[in-house]
This record gives C-alpha cells, sequence and structure tokens, in this order.
C-alpha cells in the first residue's frame, strides 16, 4: 500500500471552505495515525476562481488535478454570478470533463442513529441502503447549446460507449453488493432512454450473477419515497441522477449527508465531494453541516487513495459521533460544524467500540 499522496484542495464558494476544512482535520488525524503523509495543495474553483483568476476553474487548476492523486472539493455556486456571463458550475463540470470522471457514486445509507431526522417515517426509511450510480460527463449537461432571448436548447446525446462503461461500474459495484441493479430512464419518450435501455440489457449479458429491471424516471421517484427498499444499485444518467440523489438525501435526512466520488478510467485521480451545494443560506454561520464532505474524504481513501484502512476509521470516527448525538441544525442538532468535526477526530482513531 502507498503511504503518501498529494491531494488537491478546491473549497470553492458558500460553505464549500468550511466543509472542506473539516473534512481536511479529520484525513490530518486519520491519515496520521496510520502513517499515511498527505500533502495538500489548494487552488481556486467557482465563483471564487472567477473573482481572483477571472474564470471558474484555470488551466493550471485543471492541470493541478491531473497532477494529483485525488481532488476534494466543496461546492461551487454563488447568486452573485447568476446573471453573470461566467458561472462557477461552469468550473466544476469543466474538472469533471478534463479528468475523464465519468462514474459518479452517490451511497444513500439509512443511518441508524438518524431514522428520526428524515421526513419520511421511519418504516419506510430503516435499512435503506442504495448506491446511485449517475453518469457524469455526458447528456444535456455537455451536449451543443444554443442559448438565445426567444429560443435555447440543450442537445442531449448518449453513444453506446458512454452508456457501456458507466453500466459496467454498477454492473461490478452490484456484484460486491446484493446482485441488483436497477436502470433508471425515459425510453417511452426519449430516444436517449432507448439506446440507454438496449445498452444496459447488452452489458447486462456479461454480468450473469447480477439481475437488472428497468423503472421510468417519473416512476423511480415515486418509488424512491414510497419503498426506497426496492433498490440497491440505481443507475442512470447526468440529469436524471443529479435530480434523484437530492430526492434521495431526504432518506437519510438531510443534503449534508450525502458523499461522492467521481471516478474515471483507473489510474485518473477521481473527484471527491459533497452532493449538496454552497448553501449560500447559511454560509459563514459556523452551522454547516460536515458529515458529507468527511464521508467523502472516506471514499477518496478506499477509491482513488487504495487505503481502505484509514477510509474505515473515518467512516467510525462518523457513526460514532452521530451515535453520540453530534448534530449540525439540519439534522435536529445543536452542534455547531466545529464541534461535529471535533467529535468525528476524536473517534476516527479511538478504535472500535468506543462511544
Ligand atoms: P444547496 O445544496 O446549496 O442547498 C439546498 C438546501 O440544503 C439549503 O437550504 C441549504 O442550507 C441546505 N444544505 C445544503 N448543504 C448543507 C449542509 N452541508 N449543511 C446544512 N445544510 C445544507 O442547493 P441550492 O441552494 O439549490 O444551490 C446553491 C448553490 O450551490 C447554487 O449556485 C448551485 O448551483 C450550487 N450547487 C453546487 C453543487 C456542487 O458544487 N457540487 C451542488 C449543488 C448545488
Ligand atoms: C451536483 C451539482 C452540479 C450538477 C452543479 C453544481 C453543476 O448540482 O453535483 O449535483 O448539476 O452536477
Ligand atoms: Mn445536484
Amino acid at each position: 500500500m502507498r503511504d503518501s499522496f498529494d491531494i488537491l484542495l478546491l473549497p470553492g464558494d458558500g460553505i464549500g471552505p468550511e466543509v472542506v476544512n473539516a473534512a481536511r482535520a479529520v484525513m490530518d488525524v486519520a491519515a496520521e495515525h496510520f502513517g499515511v503523509t498527505l500533502r495538500y495543495e489548494e487552488r481556486k474553483i467557482g465563483g471564487a476562481a472567477i473573482r481572483e483568476e477571472g474564470e471558474p476553474v484555470s488551466d493550471e487548476t485543471l492541470e493541478a488535478a491531473k497532477n494529483s492523486d485525488a481532488v476534494l472539493l466543496g461546492a461551487v455556486g454563488h447568486p452573485d454570478f447568476d446573471r453573470g456571463p461566467a458561472r462557477p458550475e461552469a468550473g466544476l463540470l469543466k474538472l469533471r470533463k478534463h479528468l475523464g470522471a465519468f462514474a459518479n457514486l452517490r451511497p444513500v445509507a439509512a443511518i441508524p442513529a438518524l431514522v428520526s431526522a428524515s421526513p419520511l417515517k421511519e418504516e419506510i426509511v430503516k435499512g435503506v441502503d442504495i448506491l446511485i450510480i449517475r453518469e457524469l460527463t455526458g447528456g444535456a449537461y455537455f451536449g451543443e447549446k444554443e442559448e438565445g432571448e426567444e429560443r435555447a436548447s440543450d442537445l442531449s446525446l448518449y453513444t453506446r460507449e458512454e452508456v457501456e462503461r458507466v453500466a459496467r461500474v454498477a454492473f461490478e459495484a452490484a456484484e460486491g453488493r446484493s446482485g441488483r441493479v436497477t436502470s433508471v430512464d425515459k425510453a417511452n419518450v426519449m430516444a436517449t432512454g432507448r439506446l440507454w435501455r438496449k445498452v444496459v440489457e447488452d452489458v447486462a449479458g456479461e454480468y450473469p450473477n447480477v439481475a437488472l429491471d428497468h423503472v421510468l424516471v417519473d416512476a423511480a421517484a415515486m418509488h424512491l419515497v414510497r419503498n426506497p427498499g426496492r433498490f440497491d444499485v440505481m443507475l442512470t444518467e447526468n440529469l436524471f441522477g443529479d435530480i434523484l440523489s437530492d430526492e434521495a438525501a431526504m432518506l437519510p435526512g438531510s443534503m449534508g449527508m450525502l458523499p461522492s466520488a467521481s471516478l474515471g478510467l483507473p489510474g485518473t485521480p477521481g473527484i471527491f465531494e459533497p452532493v449538496h451545494g454552497s448553501a449560500p443560506d447559511i454560509a459563514g454561520q459556523g452551522v454547516a453541516n460536515p458529515y458529507a464532505t468527511i464521508l467523502s474524504a472516506a471514499m477518496m481513501f478506499r477509491h482513488s487513495l487504495g487505503r481502505p484502512d484509514v477510509a474505515g476509521a473515518v467512516a467510525r470516527g462518523v457513526s460514532v459521533a452521530l451515535e453520540a448525538g453530534f448534530r449540525t441544525p439540519d439534522l435536529g442538532g445543536k452542534q455547531g460544524t466545529e464541534q461535529v468535526t471535533e467529535a468525528v477526530c476524536r473517534w476516527a482513531t479511538a478504535g472500535e467500540g468506543v462511544t
């Protein structure tokens, strides 16, 4: 196992710097415990980069990302730029494309200590364990655009190859879980949906031990809140995955709980970021929930750095802190970002069974 890594930190906007600092503190403690050295470089992205560098992500930052072992990102987006010609979000999209990060893993697990924090009934949420796999570099996000005062269009294009490679990620993940993939599309209306379904069926032939079913995206949105337990691995395209993962965040109870990993071909650095945005409504107040970013750091140790031991320690710190009642206001708690982070740091390395 390697024991020294170069990490690029891109805190971004709003609560991004608050949650990235929190994750960095936990990463440092956990890494040190296992004799792992982390070298950090920090750069701007999003609105912060537009302000300082004139564009949402600079070529130097893209290169720094490519040369790193992994990227930890906070969030981008700020109301100041909602009408401007340059959008903070464009920086994140460019980074994903630059690193070829086509598979976005968004695990959604009901945490026993939090079932009462969910707006959904306990019996619906209990035991939920879904892995959303969202295609991340294709579809309407990246198709040709036309933007005028009278007409606008976003071309949604998928190729067989784009669907195949992300489908393989889903089937491989399912082999290590309960062996079920649900592919979500809009094949009853969209040509991309019909191609998606056909290619996913073809790939399924390579994985005889995995069961596949197809659900239309509108029905999937309904099943997610009526019977989320029916899903194990949920595979879907870029735009549907964006929408369904925010909906799924209500299963654990807050946007502040969902981590993500965006992965490309083996050997390319992954991007690790919370699913939530820059939350301008609470930025600067010290109350942002850092769990999603801390859990994204755990995914980084597992998926990009090959250190499941450090990942396990970080995840353990999170579960014990939650069980001990450390919660930010979005989870109905009273603690701030710092108190929660200190609790996770304390328990990340305290050994099993400490409560
Ligand atoms: P948001 O996720 O920022 O916030 C939605 C709601 O959830 C807000 O009430 C916010 O306070 C709350 N919330 C989100 N994260 C939280 C956390 N960690 N702790 C506590 N509460 C949290 O979504 P939005 O308000 O629609 O978007 C704000 C900006 O963020 C926009 O500019 C958007 O484009 C951007 N955005 C960025 C990303 C990203 O960088 N990956 C993701 C989503 C949205
Ligand atoms: C996400 C965000 C991004 C997306 C935005 C900020 C570009 O909402 O990561 O879920 O739509 O992919
Ligand atoms: Mn989103």
